[in-house]
């Protein structure tokens, strides 16, 4: 369904993020008709750049960053003529004129402001907006990631955006929840009366959420700053974490599901202190040489002044959720850079059945397993007991009943941005963050980060290339159960 005209405002508009996401993202949903020539993206930054510049840097973005056998030449030029540029520096007056100019007074055309600029600008950013009345009071405002390095953090830029911005104007996006497959889950459980009832400590042993990447991280220059627990942790996976455990909100309406999220957040148990070393594990990739490979440690990848980092590139932990639904079942989550392969995916380990008439089978049954693969091959497994076919007596054999979404769906399957981006002209804050569900993440995770900070221990070391320390294995071994992927 195609979307109201908008004046979508980029700050950061020759960033990254810009070019890699926003503008492949956007050029999609146009291609697929979602919004025509009645919108228009304006780019402001502080390069001296023309509106032929910013066109350039559109299709240029459009070359590198979206498949070929999407690019359409034809559509590229209709599309790169809806991009204008301003050049503007917060303190730059001129640039906030030139801005409202070129913004339509209509109030049929959505305004957004998309933040892609360091956090520590969101505010005199928002000031300027509203001193320039270039802020409207149905205007939408996006931001992202980093925001915050810890609660204190966060709370003075949300408190700083929200001096100009009321939270229902406020889009703070983890693109995880953009993701198809993530969404997959709320469908999965609520749209499916198969599941839900046995979703519970009453039927499910533990969870497993994993997302590994084979991609090492020295040399991104925010890495070092950040690490595993507030890259990744903090955000992307206390939301999978949230979406597995929730309970079923009443309507798809913004407040009803996050209202849940946050419960869950709520429910986490502190890992404080003394059970910080027992219940969390960071480990920071090594490198490997061998005949036919040769990876550089994150030591090695680092700028000669951050040498001796003890920064994790990977994290394993067991959370607990101290609620009726979850008591006793350890969520298990580990995340990390230059593992064996990329997989981000959750595994829910049922518990075994209460008794067996198997006895005399070959084979003992082995509890069912939900795997539901985020990427890639995108796809929902679950593991079943069969009758191996033939003759020969009872033989039990496992096998997964599979959907796989690439054999099921001929559709291009959209990327994060596209949905999220669009959801913002939409006014849907359904897949984005409210501000009380960040501070509760922060809260958890903070006192794991200062007790590591405290500890004299350095993070473990792991080989690239493998699925992280020895201690992410004795973590989950310990209580008697081993990574999905061991098995
Ligand atoms: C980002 C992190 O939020 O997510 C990166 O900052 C990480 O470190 C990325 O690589 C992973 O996203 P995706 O969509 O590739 O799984």
């Amino acid at each position: 369904i195609p979307v109201q005209p908008f004046d979508y405002v980029v700050f950061g508009a020759t960033g990254d993020l810009t070019k890699r996401k926003l503008i492949p993202a956007l050029y999609h949903r146009f291609k697929d008709g979602q919004f025509d020539e009645n919108s228009r993206i304006i780019g402001v930054s502080r390069s001296k750049l023309s509106d032929a510049d910013f066109q350039n840097a559109a299709r240029d973005a459009i070359t590198q960053f979206v498949e070929k056998e999407y690019q359409d030449a034809a559509v590229i030029e209709r599309f790169v003529n809806i991009f204008s540029y301003i050049i503007n520096d917060v303190s730059n007056k001129a640039g906030w004129g030139d801005l409202k100019k070129a913004l339509r007074d209509d109030p049929e055309v959505v305004r957004a402001f998309y933040l892609a600029v360091a956090p520590d600008l969101f505010e005199p950013i928002a000031e300027q907006l509203s001193k320039t009345k270039v802020y409207r009071r149905d205007a939408r405002v996006v931001i992202e990631k980093p925001l915050g390095h810890d609660l204190l953090s966060s709370m003075e830029i949300n408190d700083g955006v929200a001096k100009i911005f009321e939270e229902d104007q406020v889009y703070r996006i983890d693109h995880y929840l953009g993701k198809e497959t993530v969404q997959n889950l709320l469908a999965l459980r609520f749209a499916n009366t198969l599941f839900e009832p046995v979703w519970n400590s009453a039927h499910i042993d533990h969870v497993q959420l994993t997302v590994a990447e084979s991609v090492g991280a020295g040399t991104r220059g925010y890495y070092d700053e950040s690490g595993a627990l507030r890259d990744m942790i903090q955000n992307h996976m206390l939301q999978l974490l949230c979406l597995v455990a929730m309970e079923p909100p009443a309507s798809d309406d913004a407040n009803a599901l996050r209202d849940e999220k946050l419960k869950v957040l709520r429910s986490l148990k502190p890992i404080t202190n003394g059970d910080v070393a027992k219940m969390t594990v960071r480990g920071q990739y090594k490198g490997v040489s061998s005949e036919t490979t040769s990876v550089a440690s994150y030591q090695d990848e680092l700028p000669e002044e951050k040498k001796g980092s003890r920064t994790e590139t990977f994290v394993a932990l067991k959370a607990e959720i101290e609620n009726w639904r979850w008591s006793g079942v350890p969520f298990y989550l580990r995340t990390g850079k230059r593992m064996a392969s990329r997989v981000s995916e959750i595994a829910i380990q049922f518990k075994p059945i209460p008794h067996s008439i198997f006895d005399h089978a070959e084979g003992a049954p082995k509890a069912n397993k939900l795997i539901i693969r985020l990427q890639p091959d995108e796809g929902v497994k679950l593991m079943m007991m069969i009758k191996d076919p033939g003759p020969g007596g009872m033989r039990l054999r496992e096998v997964p009943l599979n959907l796989s979404f690439a054999q099921t769906f001929s559709e291009r399957t959209p990327e994060a941005y596209e949905r999220l981006l669009l959801d913002v002209i939409r006014g849907s804050q359904t897949l984005f963050m409210r501000r009380d569900e960040l501070e509760a993440a922060w809260k958890w995770v903070d006192p794991i980060r200062e007790a590591w900070e405290r500890s004299s221990e350095p993070p473990q070391s792991y080989v690239a290339g493998t699925w992280g320390p020895s201690g992410s294995h004795a973590l989950i071994e310990r209580d008697g159960r081993t990574w999905h992927e061991d098995e």
